[in-house]
């Protein structure tokens, strides 16, 4: 099913040459140029069954059963978008229109998208879910990480949840995204039952546990009671941190190993300082300040700074309603101070630090054969054609899928 990014895909043994690669971004300096991106120039790239079997200078590329001309263009990993939030219904025009004639954004709206997601049925969930991924695979993102948060209870969040894995490994639950309706004069009981029935119900299904760490959503002392439960129960912290004013999420998110602090919009020097002395990656999603029409944050700062930075959409019918990487691409080298380089290798092996991974995000022998290729000469064309389709073929574990 091209239309889902399932772990199950087969492929077969078969080899396949993609040649005539004007620019190949492999993310491996040892592999092309020395920069970052290790870019190879009239490259060839060698897929084996679901993996990348060979890179390099197309006149040395081994024979092999198939081939594929690129036709001059442009070939680099497909795109790890290591933030959203498609488990929902319904979506939230008003909103958007009304912050759009000068109403701010406020957290609590992600309560309209609670009720309409709690009255779904499991199949309208699952058909959102797999149209925005079929969205998003048209636009070159081969995996995704998804949370639940909109559903608040045991029993909506782990059925998002099952929902979820259903189509990626990287799971997570954000019962702690609000706290829910019913607890509104009651947040610790909130918090026993996140930590408590929620989390029971929810960790067999998640691999990550997330928390909108901020003001009228939790404090820091809620959110490093809910991290720390799931910790104990094998689920792995990442943090909505720093997204709507200062706070403790990003140190916190440090403190306990997170792999990501996401958003990183109001940083002091303390929280940059932690970050580029840790392994959490600053995880930007300026779709999200794009659509609340808020400051950016500033990557320049953090890459200054030697802290990992990973770009994703934040795709939710709230904040950020976009599936499309090349777009938080174009956004992040206009208003964020990334050049065209950093921003594609945030989207890509920048969402795969994010992940924990190194078997996505590089086109590398022994990773999956997750490729990406434009209607364009170089990755740069990303960033300097903002809005264009480029993406004119995937190939997902394998397996060509656009
Ligand atoms: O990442 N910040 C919290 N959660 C989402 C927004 C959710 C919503 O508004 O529905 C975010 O921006
Ligand atoms: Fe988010």
């Amino acid at each position: 099913n091209a239309t889902t990014v399932s772990p199950a895909h087969s492929a077969s043994t078969a080899s396949t040459l993609i040649t005539n690669i004007a620019t190949l971004v492999t993310n491996d300096p040892s592999l092309g140029d020395t920069s970052p991106l290790g870019l190879v120039q009239d490259a060839a790239v060698v897929i084996e069954g679901d993996r990348i079997a060979w890179t390099g200078d197309q006149s040395k590329a081994p024979a092999t059963d198939n081939r594929v001309d690129a036709g001059g263009r442009a070939v680099l990993p497909g795109f790890v978008d290591s933030h959203s939030h498609l488990v929902f219904a319904g979506d939230r025009t008003q909103e958007f229109n009304a912050r759009m004639s000068g109403r701010p954004y406020s957290a609590g709206g992600i309560r309209t998208t609670v009720a309409a997601t709690r009255a779904a049925s499991d199949e309208e969930l699952e058909a959102n879910v797999t149209r925005y991924l079929a969205e998003a695979l048209r636009q070159g993102t081969t995996t995704f990480e998804t949370k639940s948060g909109y559903g608040l209870t045991a029993h909506d969040e782990s059925r998002a949840l099952r929902i979820a894995a259903r189509h990626t490994d990287e799971v997570t639950f954000l019962g702690a995204h609000i706290v829910a309706p019913e607890f509104a004069e009651d947040p610790a009981g909130y918090v026993a039952l996140v930590t408590g029935g929620m989390l029971d119900a929810c960790a067999p299904h998640a691999r990550w546990i997330d928390v909108f760490c901020e003001k009228g959503a939790f404090d820091g002392d809620q959110a490093r009671a809910i991290l720390t439960a799931g910790k104990a129960r094998g689920l792995h912290p990442r943090v909505h941190a720093n997204q709507l004013s200062y706070g403790p999420g990003v140190r916190l998110a440090v403190e306990l190993d997170a792999a990501s602090a996401d958003h990183c919009t109001h940083l002091t020097d303390a929280d940059v300082d932690a970050l580029a002395n840790s392994r959490t990656v600053a995880t930007l999603l300026p779709g999200a300040e794009f659509s609340t029409r808020a400051e950016w944050p500033d990557a320049r700062r953090l890459l200054d700074a030697g802290v990992t930075v990973a770009l994703s959409t934040d795709c939710n019918p709230g904040s950020s309603f976009t599936s499309s990487v090349p777009f938080c691409i174009a956004l992040a080298v206009r208003d964020m101070g990334m050049t065209p380089d950093e921003a594609v290798w945030a989207a890509t092996a920048g969402g795969a630090a994010a992940l924990r991974r190194d078997d996505i995000g590089r086109l590398t022998p022994g990773a999956y054969a997750d490729l990406t290729l434009l209607d364009a000469p170089s990755h740069v064309h990303l960033a300097y054609r903002p809005g264009v389709p480029l993406v004119s073929g995937v190939w997902r574990r394998g397996e060509r899928v656009v």
